[in-house]
């Protein structure tokens, strides 16, 4: 839809805000050149969190704790946010703003690489995975992600339009190519159902049914 000045306006009214927590853990974000999903992005990921009642989640990039201050303000007050993050600097940043954000009790932060600590979580537990680490390791993401959601469970991954690369057949590059395989994957499983979100730098959501696969 083409959206006028008039229009453009009027949705103003409607944009979500961020609370003084959000707002410090994106300044900070920003002061450290790591790149947070942005504020439309934030309130979807905390909507789907609270449209499922979210009890368990895991965040792969917890980066300076943007993205999981949005996710635990929509999930279930005993929801734990699992948040996992390379960068020792990086995942101090994000303790502080869940320090900030007063929910530091209900994170379990772990310092590693995503695909050295995915294999240790759970089978079919939890109600949201959110991807936004390593673009180039998407596919092996969405490998964890299928075996760790439970049936209804949500896929959520950022970045999967990458400033318009992924429609670029010129860019060849390896995050580019595994966003690529990755939205394929996604698209191609019969036990996923998915669809692409324009906000941000694209966000993808699917829900997982195992059991669509065998119909
Ligand atoms: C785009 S930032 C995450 C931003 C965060 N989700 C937010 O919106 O506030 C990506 C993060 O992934 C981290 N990272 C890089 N390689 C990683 C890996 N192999 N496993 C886990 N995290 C990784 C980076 O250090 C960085 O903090």
């Amino acid at each position: 839809m083409k959206t006028d000045d008039r229009t453009a306006s009027y949705l103003e009214g409607f944009t979500e805000t961020e609370d003084e927590p959000l707002r410090a853990a994106r300044a900070r974000s920003e002061e450290g050149d790591l790149p947070a999903v942005s504020l439309a992005t934030g309130a979807l990921l905390r909507w789907f969190a609270r449209l499922l009642g979210a009890r368990h989640v895991v965040e792969v990039g917890s980066g300076g704790g943007y993205s999981g201050l949005w996710l635990m303000g929509g999930m279930d007050p005993r929801g734990s946010l699992t948040t996992i993050e390379l960068d020792r600097d990086h995942l101090s940043l994000a303790q502080r703003a869940y320090s900030e954000g007063g929910v530091s009790d209900r994170v379990r932060a772990i310092l590693g690489a995503g695909l050295a600590v995915l294999p240790k979580l759970a089978d079919a537990t939890y109600d949201i995975v959110f991807l936004d680490a390593v673009k180039a390791e998407y596919p092996d993401y969405l490998e964890h992600a299928t075996r760790m959601l439970r049936p209804g469970g949500l896929l959520l991954a950022d970045n999967v339009l990458w400033s318009g690369r992924v429609a670029d057949a010129s860019q060849t590059d390896e995050d580019t190519e595994g966003l690529r395989t990755f939205n394929a994957a996604v698209r191609d499983d019969p036990r996923l159902s998915q669809t692409v979100f324009t906000v941000g730098d694209g966000l993808l959501a699917a829900t997982y049914h195992p059991e669509a696969a065998a119909r």
